[in-house]
């Protein structure tokens, strides 16, 4: 697939078959993703990819974190949500995790963010190349503190993104608008 096509035909996939993705799969991608842009040369990423114990014990904390939002997570009624929740990340084949290191400096902040979320769509479209979706989740599970506690996060560590990652079973259909709507051509 050439990389227009590669680009334009990825999705999100939250749909996966259980079929293990290879460690070396994982790890041609992970070589390609260091290889964004990445202004002075920060590289302020690290990946944590879990597999096995380490991907049920993720599980269990994204399942304790829902039950912290929960205003009773004892009720009988929620708890099928919950062990879905539970089911469905250990049933991920693999898990990445990915953070940033968080610089003093605020430009150098705000620009290793950026370089990290290269990193991570390079993952996702490095993944597609190979025919293995992924799906990018984010959200306040990321300041949980068992979870930065699973890691073992220093304060100057941010998980910026949680990549879902397996074979299709199913690929969404997405719209976008079309870019001549989003382009300004100056001469
Ligand atoms: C920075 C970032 C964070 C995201 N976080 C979430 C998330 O927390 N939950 C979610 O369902 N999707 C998340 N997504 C995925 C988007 O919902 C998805 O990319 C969007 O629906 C477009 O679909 P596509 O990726 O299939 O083109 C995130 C995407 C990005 C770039």
């Amino acid at each position: 697939m050439d990389v227009l096509e590669l680009i334009k035909t990825r999705r999100s996939v939250a749909r996966m078959k259980p079929d293990s993705v290879d460690r070396d799969l994982i790890e041609r991608v992970l070589e390609a993703a260091v290889w964004v842009p990445n202004h002075r040369l920060t590289e302020p990423w690290q990946f944590f990819v879990l597999q096995g114990e380490a991907k049920r014990r993720f599980a269990e904390i994204r399942r304790d974190f829902r039950r912290t939002a929960l205003p009773n997570p004892d009720a009988p009624e929620v708890q099928p949500a919950l062990e879905r929740l539970y089911t469905e990340t250990v049933q991920t084949p693999t898990i990445i995790v990915v953070t940033a290191f968080v610089a003093e400096d605020a430009e150098t902040r705000e620009e290793d963010m950026w370089a990290t979320f290269a990193a991570t769509y390079a993952l996702m479209l490095g993944s597609w190349s190979f025919g293995v979706g992924t799906y990018w989740r984010t959200g306040p599970l990321r300041d949980y503190p068992p979870f930065r506690e699973f890691l073992g996060l220093p304060a100057d560590r941010r998980i910026t993104g949680v990549l879902y990652v397996g074979y299709p079973a199913e690929i969404p259909q997405k719209r976008r608008t079309p870019p001549a709507e989003k382009t300004v051509w100056l001469e």
